[in-house]
């Protein structure tokens, strides 16, 4: 479905260009993931140790094959994570679980692994990160 979608794109993209030379109404390539807005307030946030310690634990595991911060990979953006969910206790425990034993089901067809060589600890911590996106 992703790559049916995601094929359709193409072909708008690539009609949009060939149609460059000649006299044709260019339609706007509206299918496809929306621009990125403004890039979040990065000197705020890498002053914040929560944000830090995540970035590294981040950084050292798997995440980054299949999550980017600002656009959904094989997994949801970062970003989209935080905005889902409301920044309380509970939803960092919650995370963490998922990330921890794997999970499926919420953001589409694709499971995420599970990562049982994270602490609970540590999977909080990057949850904290997470939740410091998108403000
Ligand atoms: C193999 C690819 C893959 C890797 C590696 C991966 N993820 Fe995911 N992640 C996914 C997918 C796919 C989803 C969406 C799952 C769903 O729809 O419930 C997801 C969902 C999530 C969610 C949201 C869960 C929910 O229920 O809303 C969080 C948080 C998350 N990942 C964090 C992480 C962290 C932290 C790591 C590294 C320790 C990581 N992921 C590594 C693929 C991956």
């Amino acid at each position: 479905m992703k790559k049916y979608l995601l094929a359709i794109g193409l072909v708008v993209l690539i009609g949009a260009c060939s149609s460059n030379n000649s006299n044709e109404k260019k339609e706007p390539a509206t299918v496809g993931p929306a621009p990125v807005a403004a890039p979040a307030p990065v000197a705020d946030l890498t002053a914040n140790p929560d944000y830090k310690k995540g970035l590294v634990l981040v950084a050292k595991s798997d995440c980054l094959t299949c999550h980017k911060t600002d656009a959904k990979l094989i997994g949801p953006a970062y970003k989209d994570v935080s905005a889902k969910y409301e920044h309380t206790e509970a939803n960092i425990e919650l995370l963490a679980g998922k990330v921890l034993k794997g999970g499926s089901g919420v953001w589409g067809a694709i499971p995420m692994t599970p990562h049982p060589q994270l602490s609970l600890e540590d999977a909080k911590q990057i949850i904290k990160y997470i939740f410091l996106l998108n403000k």
